[in-house]
């Protein structure tokens, strides 16, 4: 019995299918869209903050289509973490029982960033310096012990270039290697049952830093450190060549471990040049490289599929719109502000749903 919603939204309505034809279409497509989760046989997240809550159109877009759900920053130190190195998870509790109340799937995002908690560990003598980030560690992932199936516990651990590790208050505070570890042991103490994943951005937009992330991922096993799934923000250039992205996840994939599409976002600015193509072009290069992230993440095996998580539900819900640089124009979502599909929904509902 063929799935006429599959067929109906890609045969009939999918602007991808139209323009194939040579007919691009001049109207939004038709009516809603095939729910992704339905599509897809793996977890399809998004991220979200708790001033989204009572949205109501966001709150369709997600509640229709996603799975899992990513605070999109209430589980940081920023929101957690007081100069005093005292919690406060009020926040961050929003966020949990926003997953828990709605039956999606909840994923902790981040325990130790270089970008947040220089200011209230400044200036500590070590021991009291590696008691509180234990301490912050356990406490977190205990509180949500049960409730989370994973935790990105070091997020951008690598240079930006690719040359080596980032040095940070944390490398400085506990050692380069030895801060990764170390809150990577404590929060599998907390939670054994939580996957914990090392997470990263620019892995398949240069392959150098995507090869240092893995011979980190490499050292880290070797090492026996309770590192259970490597995380690939995919924040997408869409000008990198064709192949590039498969490649990467097929050597993450080869660890054998539960692999997470953790931030995905594919903008169409062009900002370090004069781009002269027109935006139909750009578009279709931000489709290609979608669709060959969707493919290669559900080339991987089934048990490999942690989730495929998208960075924001809306296009004006994407930090990449919070950006000084945005012209207001950018659309690097699977649905636009008004909610409807844009062809980026075709690119990530074809893929997932061929699993
Ligand atoms: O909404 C509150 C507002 O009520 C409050 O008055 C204000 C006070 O500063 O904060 C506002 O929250 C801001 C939030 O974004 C929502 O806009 C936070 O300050 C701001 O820090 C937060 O930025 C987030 C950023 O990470 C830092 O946490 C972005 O939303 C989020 O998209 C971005 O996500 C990161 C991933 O965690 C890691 N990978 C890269 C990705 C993009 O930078």
């Amino acid at each position: 019995m063929p799935d006429f919603r599959l067929t109906r939204r890609h045969l009939l309505a999918s602007p991808l299918a139209l323009a194939a034809c040579g007919s691009a279409p001049s109207t939004p497509p038709l009516g809603p869209v095939s729910p992704l989760k339905d599509l897809a046989p793996c977890p399809v997240g998004v991220c979200g903050m708790s001033g989204q809550f009572d949205d109501a159109g966001w709150r369709d877009v997600v509640l229709t289509h996603f799975s899992q759900f990513t605070p999109e920053w209430e589980m940081k130190m920023e929101a957690i973490l007081r100069p005093d190195r005292s919690l406060d998870f009020t926040l961050a509790d929003r966020c949990a029982d926003f997953a828990t109340d709605n039956g999606l799937r909840l994923h902790g995002h981040a325990l130790i960033w270089y970008s947040q908690g220089a200011e209230a560990f400044a200036g500590l003598d070590r021991k009291t310096f590696a008691a509180d980030y234990d301490r912050y560690i356990r406490e977190v992932v205990t509180r949500y012990r049960g409730r989370t199936v994973g935790w990105d516990v070091v997020n951008e651990a690598v240079a930006e270039d690719g040359d080596g590790l980032r040095t940070h208050h944390w490398s400085e505070g506990l050692g380069d290697i030895d801060h990764i570890r170390r809150a990577f042991d404590v929060a599998h103490e907390a939670d054994p049952e939580s996957i914990l994943f090392l997470n990263d951005y620019n892995l398949e937009n240069l392959p150098r830093k995507g090869a240092t992330f893995l011979k980190l991922v490499e050292r880290l096993l070797k090492a026996g450190t309770p590192l259970g799934g490597i995380g690939s923000q995919s924040h997408l250039d869409i000008d990198i060549p064709d192949g590039q992205i498969t490649a990467f996840l097929r050597e993450a994939g080869a660890f054998g471990l539960p692999v997470h599409v953790s931030e995905l976002d594919a903008s169409l600015r062009s900002d370090s040049r004069i781009d002269l193509r027109s935006a139909g072009e750009r578009q279709a290069r931000q489709t290609a490289r979608v669709t060959e992230l969707a493919q290669a993440f559900m080339a991987l095996p089934p048990e490999q599929r942690y989730a495929f998580t998208v960075w924001g539900a809306r296009d004006t819900d994407s930090w990449l719109r919070r950006d000084e640089r945005d012209d207001g124009r950018d659309s690097p979502l699977l649905f636009d502000a008004s909610g409807t599909a844009t062809p980026l929904y075709d690119a990530v509902a074809g893929a997932l749903a061929s699993g």
